[in-house]
C-alpha cells in the first residue's frame, strides 16, 4: 500500500512537473481541464509558421498580448517551418485542453487529422493569414485581402516603367517570383499581380526572357530569401547575357532581399545598370531600411496588429457564443466548405510614404531604421 501510494504520488508529481514544462514551454501559463465550461481564464492555443521573419514574432506576441487583454491564457508555439513538427504542436495543445485554436499554417493541406482532433474536442480554429485548406474543420478565416496584394504589386511596376493608360513604352524585360507552393496565399498573390500584368506580357511591352510564367515554374519553397537569390543567379546567367532585367515581382520583403543581392553581384545599382523595380511585401525592417537606401522599391504594408485583433475578437465571439464580424462569405472555399472570413485592406509602401505610414502609425520604429 505504502508503495503503491508512493507510486501514485509519484506519478502525480511528475504530471504536474510536465504540466508546468509545457506550460512554460513557449509562452505563458497552461490551460487546464478547469477552464472547461466558461470562456473566462480559458487558455488559448496559438501555432505560428517561424521565428525566420520578423512579422511571425509580431504576430504572435500581438496576438497574445489582444487575448491576454480579454482575460485569457495563452499557449504561443512557433513551427520553425516545419510541417510535422507544427501538427504536432498543435496535438499537444489540444491535449493540454485548449479552448481554441488560431493556426497560420506552415503547409495548408497537412491540417486535416489534427483539426480532426481539435473538432472531436469542441476547439474552434481560427486559420490565421493563410487559408488552412480540404477540411470543413476551419471555422474562421482572419486575413487581408491577399489577391489586392498581388494587384498593388503588379500596379507598381506598371507604374514606375510608365506603362499605364495607355503608352505604349516598352518592350521593359520582367522576372516573376512567386511564394511557397504549400502556402494558399501564394497563389492568391501571384494571381492578382498577373491580373495587372498579363495584358502587359501579351501586348509584349513586358517580357519575361527567363519564360518562366507558370505559377509551379517561378514558386519559392517556404519564402527562403536564399532560395530566390539562387533562381534569380541562374535566371541573370542564363537569360540576361546582354539585356538588362527592368522589374522583378518578388511576393514578399525576405524574397526581395535575396533577389536584390542576385543582382548587386551581378553589378545592378550602378547609374549605367540601375537596378530593377523590385516590390515586396511585409514592410519588414531590413526591406524598409532597403527602400531608403534606393535599392529595394515598394513593400506591401499589412498592419498585422489590426489581424492579430481581428483574430482574438473572432476566438472571443465564438467562445462567448457570439457570432465574429467577418466581411467576406464568398472568396475563400477551402475545398471542404467556404470559410467565412474578415479580410483587412494592405497598402503600398515605397519611399514617398513609408514614414506616414509603418513610421508614424508606430508600426516600425523611427530608431530601427537608422
Ligand atoms: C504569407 C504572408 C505574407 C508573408 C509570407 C512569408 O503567408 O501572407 O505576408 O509573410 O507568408 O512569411
Amino acid at each position: 500500500m505504502r508503495n503503491r501510494r508512493a507510486a501514485l504520488s509519484a506519478i502525480a508529481a511528475a504530471a504536474s512537473l510536465a504540466l508546468t514544462l509545457t506550460a512554460c514551454g513557449q509562452s505563458s501559463e497552461g490551460g487546464s481541464e478547469e477552464d472547461k465550461g466558461s470562456a473566462e481564464g480559458a487558455t488559448i492555443g496559438i501555432a505560428m509558421p517561424t521565428k525566420s521573419s520578423e512579422r511571425w514574432i509580431a504576430d504572435g506576441n500581438n496576438v497574445k498580448k489582444d487575448l491576454e487583454s480579454k482575460g485569457y491564457k495563452t499557449q504561443l508555439v512557433y513551427g520553425e517551418d516545419d510541417p510535422d513538427q507544427q501538427v504536432s504542436q498543435i496535438e499537444n495543445l489540444i491535449t493540454q485542453g485548449v479552448r481554441a485554436l488560431i493556426v497560420a499554417a506552415i503547409d495548408n493541406k497537412s491540417m486535416n487529422n489534427v483539426l480532426q482532433q481539435a473538432k472531436d474536442a469542441d476547439i474552434p480554429v481560427i486559420s490565421y493569414d493563410r487559408l488552412i485548406l480540404g477540411t470543413e474543420n476551419v471555422d474562421y478565416y482572419a486575413s487581408f485581402d491577399n489577391e489586392k496584394v498581388g494587384e498593388l504589386q503588379g500596379n507598381y511596376i506598371v507604374e514606375k516603367l510608365g506603362l499605364k493608360d495607355g503608352s505604349e513604352k516598352g518592350p521593359f524585360n520582367i522576372e516573376l517570383f512567386a511564394g511557397s507552393n504549400d502556402d494558399n496565399n501564394t497563389r492568391y498573390f501571384f494571381q492578382g499581380a498577373m491580373n495587372v500584368l498579363q495584358p502587359y506580357i501579351d501586348k509584349k511591352q513586358l517580357v519575361v526572357r527567363s519564360k518562366q510564367t507558370e505559377l509551379n515554374q517561378v514558386t519559392t519553397l517556404r519564402w527562403d530569401g536564399g532560395t530566390a537569390q539562387k533562381r534569380m543567379d541562374d535566371i541573370l546567367t542564363s537569360a540576361y547575357k546582354s539585356e538588362r532585367v527592368d522589374a522583378v515581382l518578388s511576393p514578399y520583403d525576405g524574397i526581395s532581399i535575396g533577389i536584390l543581392s542576385a543582382l548587386k553581384s551581378d553589378d545592378y545599382g550602378s547609374k549605367s545598370k540601375p537596378l530593377p523595380v523590385v516590390t515586396g511585401q511585409d514592410a519588414e525592417v531590413a526591406s524598409v531600411k532597403s527602400i531608403i537606401a534606393d535599392q529595394q522599391s515598394m513593400t506591401v504594408y499589412k498592419d498585422t496588429r489590426e489581424l492579430a485583433k481581428v483574430a482574438s475578437n473572432m476566438v472571443d465571439a465564438v467562445l462567448n457564443d457570439k457570432k465574429p464580424e467577418v466581411n467576406d462569405t464568398k472568396t475563400y472555399d477551402n475545398g471542404a466548405k467556404v470559410v467565412p472570413a474578415y479580410l483587412l485592406e494592405p497598402v503600398a509602401v515605397d519611399k514617398a510614404n513609408y514614414q506616414e505610414t509603418v513610421v508614424d502609425s508606430g508600426y516600425i520604429k523611427e530608431s530601427d531604421l537608422k
